[in-house]
Order: C-alpha cells, then sequence, then structure tokens
C-alpha cells in the first residue's frame, strides 16, 4: 500500500506556477538572450521585446527556481541552463517546453472534456505543426538513445534481415536495431514532413545503405516489404481502438513467415492506475488529442489475437509485446 501523501504534499501538487514560468522563458527565448555574458533586466528586455519590470519579476523567479544567477543587478544563466535552455547549443531540449506550453490551454479545458467525454482538439501535434513536431522527435531522438539498443538485444533478432520502422520518427529504433545487427537493414515509414529529419540522423550516423525512407500514412498507404520484423514504437496512444486493430491486421500481410510485430508503447495495467506515469500521461493524451487513448496490454494483445498472430506475449510489463507470423497462412 502506497504512503499517503501529507497535506503539504497536496498543495504541492496543486501548484503549476513554476511550470508555467519556465515554460514561458522557454517560449520568450529568456535564456538565449542571456548567452555569453551577464545581463540587467532592462537589457534583456530590449533582445526579447518585453516590459522591463514584468521581466524583472519573471527573471527574479528564475533565480529563485535555480535557472538564473542574479549578481547586483546583473542575470546569468545557470550551467544546466547554458547547456539545455539556449537555443544554438548542441544539446538544446527547450523544444519539448515549446510543445509543452504548446498545450497549455488544451490543458485549460480539461474539466469540459472530462465532463463531455471529448477532446477540445481535432488534430495532434504532429500534424498541427510539423515543424515543432519534428523539433520534438530530434529532442526525443538525443535523449532517448539508450532504450534502442537495449530492446533491440532483449529482442534476439539475429536470424533478421529486414525491419520497418513505422511511424519511426527520428529513425532512432531503426538506427539502434542496424547498429546493434549488421546483418539487418530497415525501412522508416513515417508522414512526409518528418522524414526530412530521419534523413539527417541517419546520415550522422552513415547507415544511408542500410536504411531507406518511405512516405505515407500507415493507415492508409501501402507499407512495402514483406518484412522479418515490424516495429510500432510510440505511435499507437494517437489513435482510436478500431484504427489500431486494423493496422495490427494490416501489418500481419506484410510480414514474412516466422516474422514478428513489436508493439512499445505507454500501457496501463489491468487497473488503469499503473504505471503512475502513465495513467497522467492518459489525461495528457485525452486532452491533446482527437481520439487517441492509452490502452491496456492485453488491448495490443487483442489486436494481435484478432489480426492472426500466434505466440503473443507481453516482453516488458507494460512496455512492449509482440506477437509472430509463424506460417505463410
Ligand atoms: C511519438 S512519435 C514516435 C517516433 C518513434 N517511433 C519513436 O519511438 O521514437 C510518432 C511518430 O508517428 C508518426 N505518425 C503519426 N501518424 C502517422 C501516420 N498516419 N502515418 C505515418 N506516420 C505517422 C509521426 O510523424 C511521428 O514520427
Amino acid at each position: 500500500m502506497p504512503r499517503e501523501l501529507s497535506l503539504a504534499e497536496v498543495f504541492q501538487l496543486g501548484y503549476y506556477w513554476e511550470t508555467k514560468i519556465l515554460l514561458t522563458a522557454a517560449k520568450l527565448d529568456v535564456f538565449s538572450a542571456l548567452d555569453g555574458r551577464a545581463r540587467t533586466a532592462a537589457e534583456t528586455g530590449a533582445k526579447i521585446g518585453a516590459d522591463v519590470r514584468a521581466l524583472e519579476l519573471l527573471l527574479n523567479a528564475l533565480v529563485a527556481i535555480r535557472l538564473l544567477t542574479k549578481s547586483g543587478e546583473l542575470y546569468a544563466n545557470t550551467p544546466v541552463a547554458t547547456t539545455h535552455l539556449v537555443k544554438h547549443s548542441p544539446q538544446y531540449v527547450g523544444h519539448l517546453l515549446l510543445l509543452h506550453d504548446a498545450e497549455w490551454s488544451n490543458w485549460g479545458k480539461l474539466a469540459e472534456a472530462i465532463q463531455s467525454g471529448h477532446s477540445p482538439v481535432t488534430q495532434h501535434v504532429f500534424e498541427t505543426d510539423p515543424a515543432l513536431g519534428a523539433n520534438v522527435l530530434s529532442v526525443l531522438h538525443r535523449i532517448g538513445q539508450q532504450s534502442g539498443p537495449d530492446l533491440a538485444k532483449r529482442l534476439a533478432l539475429g536470424h533478421a534481415r529486414s525491419m520497418l520502422d513505422l511511424g519511426g520518427g527520428a529513425g532512432t529504433n531503426a538506427i539502434a536495431f542496424c547498429q546493434v545487427y549488421p546483418a539487418l537493414s530497415a525501412t522508416v515509414f513515417d508522414l512526409p514532413t518528418t522524414l526530412p529529419l530521419t534523413e539527417r540522423t541517419v546520415k550522422e550516423v552513415g547507415l544511408e545503405a542500410r536504411i531507406a525512407l518511405k512516405a505515407g500514412d500507415f493507415n492508409r498507404d501501402s507499407l512495402g516489404g514483406p518484412y522479418d520484423v515490424v516495429l510500432m514504437s510510440d505511435i499507437l496512444h494517437y489513435q482510436d481502438l478500431a484504427t489500431n486493430a486494423a493496422l495490427v491486421k494490416k501489418i500481419h500481410g506484410h510480414l514474412n513467415p516466422d516474422g514478428r510485430l513489436v508493439i512499445k508503447d505507454r500501457f496501463l495495467d489491468a487497473s488503469g492506475t499503473s504505471p503512475a506515469w502513465t495513467a497522467a500521461f492518459a489525461v495528457h493524451i485525452l486532452v491533446n488529442t482527437e481520439r487517441g487513448s492509452c490502452y491496456r496490454t492485453a488491448e495490443a494483445m487483442q489486436w494481435m489475437q484478432d489480426g492472426g498472430y500466434d505466440s503473443i506475449e507481453e516482453i516488458e510489463r507494460t512496455a512492449v509485446v509482440q506477437g509472430m507470423r509463424l506460417s505463410a497462412g
């Protein structure tokens, strides 16, 4: 039984001021304005176009949060802000904060969404703002490079020669899988607006000869193949249940005999309350996608069952499920 929350913790959960202060500083690009040397509020305000008195309050709060320092009237970035929040830094992660800020107004309609059961949006960010979507994918690619090789090794794909990374984004998994298995070639299938980013990341690691790019809508277009392994990583929570069931069934026809479909996602357990991060993510998906949802592992396994797969199993709890196409049938 988890420990009960204290009243102080309940109040702490209710605070969002510091969150919005950080998101706004990222949106106004305060940290880039302070790059290189310390500046007064007036100098910083002239750079970003802000009211000096109001900006001073924001800068003081950022000092209190420990993202800036203040010496006399001069404000400066802390090392973590210099590395991760200044736009031209190679380790800039601000795109992710800009995404959270862009979704802020959707969260403001949470009560209506809960009452009506309908999301306030009609499209997700990859459709409404492909440039922001691609920037976010590039950040996720940089910070998520360890999980791809771990998954590749756990799946023991030594015999596989062809892989389809469906909705492969920056190609993080296709790259990791090809690096772990030298005999493997991959196809990254994604929207045409995302693939320029994929082209860059694949080129960066010199895998152009082994990773092909295929543009299209995975629900409507032909996926090529057949393949020895198809990976769906973090794509199904944007779609409704019937669309996912149809896509999983469609993939079966694109697998070689003894090929497999691997689904990696943010699944909930049977109670819907765990993992804790995913229980909150499910609410995020409710307000920020039109038809998305966080699904139970059992639902994904049912899509496979209905799609004609064999040897269906949960490889990693609430994270990875797999199904095989055992024969040509
Ligand atoms: C959250 S990202 C996941 C990226 C990658 N699979 C990963 O795990 O890092 C979702 C990806 O699905 C792509 N996508 C969304 N809807 C799509 C569709 N209908 N057809 C093809 N790609 C789609 C987006 O462009 C994006 O790259």
